[in-house]
């Protein structure tokens, strides 16, 4: 393959995380932090084939996520992580047949695509070209050296006092001539403070030979690396308030910036109203319109427009069609679904079920595999008793079904069109169409019991 690869370098163990996960794996909002690397990548590429993560530590579980959600990135093994300069030599057999690399820290998440694509763009004339940034806090970066024509790297480790003053550092982000890298990588050593290989040495063995190496200056937030929990916190808040202030600049309103949370892949629509304390995540989608009530958390719901999820509502996996309504205090998951004009309302569970358009679950009920026709309405304290131990069963409730408060329906079963159900009922043979279903003892009144009873205890209930 000629043209360009990107190799995302992330087998580091990430020792300053202070944690047994890989640090790539560590979340910035809903997503762990290498995917924010891995769809710059493939923004910049035509097929992702082009694109490698170079795993080692934790690498089991980086590779399976890597598989699982970015299906063609190659996967690349460091089994012993020797610095960065050997993990380019390591990944030597992906990169060879490309014209030109890129080399990506795996920690570099705040970077914006639109920066990668023009540091790429800019990058062509060199043989090697890096990314740098001009910073008053240069922690423990390496720091560019710039000399005459070229510029080179020290690592903060190896630096003089003098060295460490610079303050212009080396982001993490290279663009290489393969046939130029391939030259010089076989020069690096790893005597160094930290007895690894480093890739930044390549800019001194280059400027050596006389080939064109430059910088690039990046903003600074973009390119804020990921080494602790501090700097984690630091970049899920940037990401937090980019995404926010995107919502906002397409007309949604958020109540108060300060607790509201909202992953990258989420889409919003216009004059959507945000309550404090909200939470969506996932592949959720808003539709025009809709309010999303205080104390709210969202994954991969889909939410039609005019929808009024008043407050308090869990939506997992489950969709809510256009002038719907949920909650207070409803959880709704895996695949279920609020057809146009229904309402699930106070303590009401909803679990991989269908409420047709105008029905109404409105009070402390669970509806589990269950099919509810168009305008039913659930009493209050309904249930389906959709689990027999071993298997989940259905329940079917057809059109225009009136279900008596506390009624049990043990699955699989079906309520006809046109029927209802006594309250208190539990329902396990079907109920035919337009017919009244009473699975109940009847009651016995047992005339003069009270005073039977207190005379007998000396009460004074009388
Ligand atoms: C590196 C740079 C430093 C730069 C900084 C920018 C080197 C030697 N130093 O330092 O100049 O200012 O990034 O953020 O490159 N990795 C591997 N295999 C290894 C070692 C590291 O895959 O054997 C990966 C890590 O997982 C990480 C990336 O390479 O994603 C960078 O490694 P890290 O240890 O974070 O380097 P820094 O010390 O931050
Ligand atoms: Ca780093």
């Amino acid at each position: 393959m000629n043209g360009s690869g990107i190799l995302i370098m992330a087998a580091g163990k990430g020792t300053r995380m202070k944690s047994a996960y890989p640090k790539v794996l560590h979340n910035i909002l809903d997503r762990p932090l290498i995917d924010y690397i891995v769809k710059n990548a493939l923004s910049c590429v035509d097929t992702p084939e082009r694109v490698a993560v170079l795993v080692g530590f934790g690498g089991e579980l980086v590779e399976e996520h890597i598989k699982n959600n970015f299906p063609g990135v190659k996967i690349l093994w460091q089994r012993e992580q020797k610095g960065t300069g050997h993990a380019v030599m390591t990944a030597q057999s992906w990169w060879r047949d490309f014209e030109n690399l890129i080399v990506l820290n795996g920690d570099l998440p705040l970077m914006r695509n639109i920066s990668l694509s023009n540091f790429i763009a800019a990058s062509k004339n060199y043989d090697c070209f890096i990314t740098s940034f001009i910073t008053q806090n240069p922690k423990a970066y390496g720091r560019v050296i710039r000399e005459g024509a070229g510029i080179r790297i020290v690592e903060f480790k190896d630096a003089s006092p003098e060295q460490k003053n610079i303050n212009e550092v080396n982001a993490g982000c290279y663009a290489f001539k393969v046939a130029s890298l391939q030259n010089v990588l076989g020069g690096l050593s790893n005597r160094n403070s930290q007895e690894e290989y480093y890739l930044t040495d390549v800019l001194a063995l280059m400027n050596a030979k006389k080939m064109t190496v430059n910088a690039f200056i990046m903003p600074e937030i973009e390119m804020q690396g990921v080494n602790n929990l501090h700097e984690l916190y630091e970049a899920n808040n940037e990401m937090r308030m980019r995404i926010i202030n995107k919502h906002l600049e397409n007309g949604v309103h958020i109540m108060d910036l300060s607790s509201v949370f909202i992953g990258a892949d989420v889409e919003i629509g216009g004059d959507v109203a945000i309550m404090p304390n909200v939470h969506i995540w996932g592949n959720s989608k808003i539709g025009a319109n809709s309010l999303i009530g205080t104390g709210s958390v969202l994954n991969n719901a889909i939410i039609g427009e005019h929808v009024n999820i008043v407050a308090y509502a869990i939506i997992e996996n489950s969709e809510l069609k256009a002038n719907s309504k949920a909650g207070p205090f409803v959880y709704i998951r895996e695949g279920s679904c609020l057809n146009e004009n229904a309402f699930a309302g106070k303590f009401v569970e909803l679990k991989n079920s269908n409420i047709g358009q105008n029905s109404k679950v409105p009070h402390l009920s669970y509806m589990g595999d269950a099919i509810l026709g168009h305008d039913v309405n659930i009493g209050a304290g309904s249930i389906t008793c959709n689990y027999d131990g071993s298997h989940k069963n259905k329940t079917v409730i057809g059109d225009n079904c009136f279900i008596g408060s506390d009624t049990m329906f043990v699955a699989p079963v079906e309520v006809e069109n046109n029927s209802a159900t006594a309250a208190g009922s539990v329902i396990t043979k079907t109920i035919p169409e337009n017919a009244l279903g009473v699975a109940r003892s009847r009651q016995v009144n047992i005339a003069g019991w009270t005073k039977l009873k207190n005379a007998k205890t000396n009460n004074k209930g009388e």
